[in-house]
């Protein structure tokens, strides 16, 4: 079993690497100067790894196949992987490696027919040559040697991919976080306007903070994730900022099960804001999954109770300002004493609530 994670882990860093190669060249050939193909700093590229042990699958599987059967499941694979590739690279990273909106037929700059082609040839090329050869010079080396090297370039690769996507996901430049906080005041400012909402600023809710603050803070971080990852922006900000919205203090007033049953009073009240989309609708009554079971049915509701989650362990942990999200780490050590009191004032309160119950 170990063995076999280890060939395929090889074969994954072996055609990365050849795959960076091929496209250095071409790329650079073309450019006349050299061109680094991939967003990672090293020399490997993951599509064509990817790649490769998606074709060494195929051919395992489609061994007592026709050519034209073989020829169809690599165009359908080599199509696929380029397309997903593309789509994610776009949305995620905000970046497109490669475009083909020159290309007759091209779909989204993604895929075209004429390099669909190309890689089904170079699929046939794997198969016969290219795959047969990896295979006779890795029977001659070692398998200690094998597995220390796929090891390290597996970590390696593994720690690039980890520190670019990290970067990339968490950087907003100055002028980026200027446009996105007009644009989140656009979006915001009717809510927080209506009497309503803003009537959340005479309840606590975390230590120090009032629940419209809460919301707020909620809110904008849900809206920075949610512009990284492409999603509905309009749907997350109005969803969190609408879902805390009720009116009671909840450390010593409301229903019994408050945890489970506050997103369900929220959703009534909101409904009587302002008309919500069904995903609005689903961002607030799932705020608090897991702790109510059903799973949230849209990304944008995952968004915001993460988001939810994060703002308040950064409340009760005193973590330093997350304008940012990678800031989110930075423990403020001056606001410790500042906490404990709080702790102790959350810890009275409860005590006072429970012996009035009674
Ligand atoms: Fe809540
Ligand atoms: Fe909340």
């Amino acid at each position: 079993m170990m063995a076999d994670m280890i060939h395929i882990l090889c074969a994954f860093c072996f055609f990365s690497v050849s795959g960076w190669i091929l496209e250095v060249c071409y790329r650079s050939y073309n450019a006349g100067r050299f061109i680094n193909p991939g967003l990672l700093k090293g020399p490997y590229l993951i599509l064509y790894g990817t790649g490769a042990l998606l074709l060494v699958g195929a051919g395992w599987l489609l061994a007592d196949s026709g050519i034209v059967v073989r020829a169809a499941v690599y165009l359908a694979l080599m199509s696929g992987l380029e397309l997903a590739s593309g789509f994610l690279l776009r949305r995620l990273f905000r970046v497109r490696l490669w475009d083909y909106t020159d290309q007759r037929f091209n779909y989204k700059g993604s895929i075209c027919p004429t390099f669909s082609a190309y890689w089904v040839a170079a699929a046939f090329a794997f198969e016969l040559f290219l795959y047969p050869a990896y295979t006779r010079v890795l029977t001659a080396i070692s398998a200690d040697t094998v597995m220390i090297l796929t090891t390290v370039v597996a970590w390696v690769m593994l720690a690039d991919f980890t520190a670019v996507s990290v970067r990339r996901l968490v950087t907003i430049s100055p002028g980026e976080r200027e446009i996105l906080r007009r644009r989140y005041e656009q979006i915001a400012r009717p809510l927080l306007e209506d009497p309503d909402v803003a009537r959340l600023s005479r309840y606590p809710h975390h230590l120090n903070k009032t629940r419209l603050e809460h919301a707020d803070e909620v809110a904008y971080l849900s809206f920075l994730w949610a512009s990284r990852l492409s999603l509905d922006v309009v749907a997350v900000v109005r969803g969190a900022l609408l879902h805390d919205l009720f009116y009671y203090d909840w450390l010593t007033e409301g229903p019994r099960l408050h945890g489970l049953r506050h997103p369900r009073i929220a959703l009534e009240n909101a409904r009587r804001v302002t008309d919500l989309s069904k995903k609005e609708e689903d961002i607030i009554l799932k705020h608090m999954w897991p702790i109510t079971v059903i799973p949230p049915r849209y990304p944008e509701s995952l968004v915001v109770s993460s988001a939810d989650t994060v703002c308040a362990v950064r409340d009760y942990l005193s973590l330093g300002d997350y304008d940012l999200p990678g800031k989110a780490g930075m423990v403020r050590l001056g606001l410790v004493p500042q906490r404990i009191r709080g702790y102790t004032d959350i810890v009275r309160r409860r005590i006072g609530s429970a012996l009035r119950r009674r």
